[in-house]
């Protein structure tokens, strides 16, 4: 039986944080489908098919392996829906620590069938986050190594337009 995991998050943008879950997630599942949660109550940069471009100009290498969708609602009906198994997350500092335990343990409650799996970020990544990125590009610094080129590329067009506020 092919194994699936779901890699949901705001990606708003993919980071090489993000990337490197992935990579690694799947040498453990089959499949993983990354999963955007569209959320109208919180502000994004990127509209959800601006973040699907990128995941999918960046991931061209894992075409054969992932799937890239956008959901609403709770995440362990999406998973079930899709038929996954586990939701994997990318596990930064220890700040990340009590914000994912709640939310694993309020999954594992609402369906038992689904496990969450931590991939500890690597080292490089550890205290990047799309919004810290984003600030830094807006006032001009190199972003060159944490992002795929394409996501740089977008972000600075984004930046160019007049009056984009980073609303993040
Ligand atoms: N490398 C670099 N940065 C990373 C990273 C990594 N490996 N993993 C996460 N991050 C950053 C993200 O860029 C993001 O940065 P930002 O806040 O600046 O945008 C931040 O960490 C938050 O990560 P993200 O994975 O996008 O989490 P989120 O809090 O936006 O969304 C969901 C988490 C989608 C999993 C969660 O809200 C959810 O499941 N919602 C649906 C409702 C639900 O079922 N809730 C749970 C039960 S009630």
């Amino acid at each position: 039986m092919k194994t699936c995991a779901v890699y949901p998050g705001s990606f708003d943008p993919i980071t090489n944080g993000h990337i490197d879950i992935i990579d690694r997630g799947l040498k453990l599942f089959d499949t993983i489908i990354i999963a955007i949660l569209y959320n109208p109550a919180k502000k994004s940069f990127f509209t959800i098919n601006e973040r699907i471009d990128m995941i999918e100009q960046s991931l061209k290498q894992f075409s054969d392996k992932i799937e890239i969708d956008s959901f609403d609602g709770l995440l362990v009906n999406y998973a079930a829906q899709k038929k996954a198994t586990a939701v994997l997350r990318g596990m930064r500092a220890v700040s990340d620590f009590e914000y994912e335990f709640q939310m694993a343990l309020m999954n594992r409650k609402l369906n038992k069938n689904i496990q969450t799996v931590f991939l500890m970020t690597g080292l490089k990544w550890i205290f990047t986050s799309s919004s810290i990125i984003k600030e830094a590009a807006r006032f001009g610094g190199d972003i060159d190594n944490m992002v795929p080129d394409y996501v740089n590329k977008k972000i600075k067009e984004k930046f160019n337009k007049k009056h984009t506020p980073l609303n993040t």
